[in-house]
């Protein structure tokens, strides 16, 4: 499984990138209003930190003028994938920019349907919004297992990439279901690390090994 940082803020992308465990980022508009940086500049910047996949949206609503707005973000870095809304207008445009060999992922998908129609519209990444569905009462994983198998069905190359994660617990589920990126805010990756047991039994083991007065180095 993959793993995508779902922030604008470069500080916290410098800082996970350096764990090696980062291999690829997603913004929104939201995500770039919250970083208080120029959105240009600042998607540039992170195409220069992470190799991987940096997502970019666009926020016309309109097929031309979203077009237009993919074409030039495509032009920041060879590894910007545009990011369109799960619109006929966006799905228009993820046709056109796929044909143009351009990384698109469809965003804001909340049904199996739709993510079946983005696929045939060449995404190169699908993201349904796990959370945002458990917000209304709906289990979020079980449409990433309608995708997967969907997916598996017709062989489709569109990637699952599971986003609006809000839990550790969120990404374990995507894992076992086969989905092959998660789209983490950078809290939820580092609680990933965290388990009690190994606080206890690291603590433990030093105690025992400054008893032996020994030192490795
Ligand atoms: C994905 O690309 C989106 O930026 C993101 O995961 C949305 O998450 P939210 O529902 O927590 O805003």
């Amino acid at each position: 499984m993959k793993f995508f940082i779902d922030t604008a803020d470069i500080n916290e992308i410098r800082d996970l990138a350096s764990t090696g465990l980062v291999d690829g980022v997603t913004t929104n508009p939201s995500l770039v209003a919250k970083s208080g940086r120029n959105f240009l500049e600042v998607v540039e910047e992170i195409c220069g930190v992470v190799d991987g996949p940096v997502s970019a949206e666009c926020v016309a609503t309109d097929f031309e003028t979203m077009l237009k707005e993919g074409r030039k973000l495509s032009k920041i870095a060879d590894n910007i994938a545009v990011k369109v809304p799960l619109t006929p207008a966006g799905l228009k445009t993820c046709k056109a920019l796929s044909d143009d060999g351009v990384m698109v992922n469809v965003t804001l998908c909340f049904s199996a349907a739709q993510a079946l129609l983005a696929a045939k519209a060449g995404a190169t990444f699908i993201s349904p919004f796990v959370g945002r569905l458990d917000d209304i009462g709906q289990d979020g994983m079980d449409l990433i297992a309608d995708i997967v198998t969907i997916y598996q069905n017709y062989d489709f190359a569109t990637e699952v990439l599971v986003a609006s994660i809000r839990t550790p617990m969120h990404v374990v589920h995507a894992a076992k279901l086969g989905a092959g990126v998660a789209t983490l805010p950078p809290g939820v990756l580092r609680q990933l690390f965290g388990h009690p047991l190994t606080d206890k039994g690291l603590a433990a083991f030093l105690k025992d090994w400054e008893a032996t007065g020994q030192s490795i180095l």
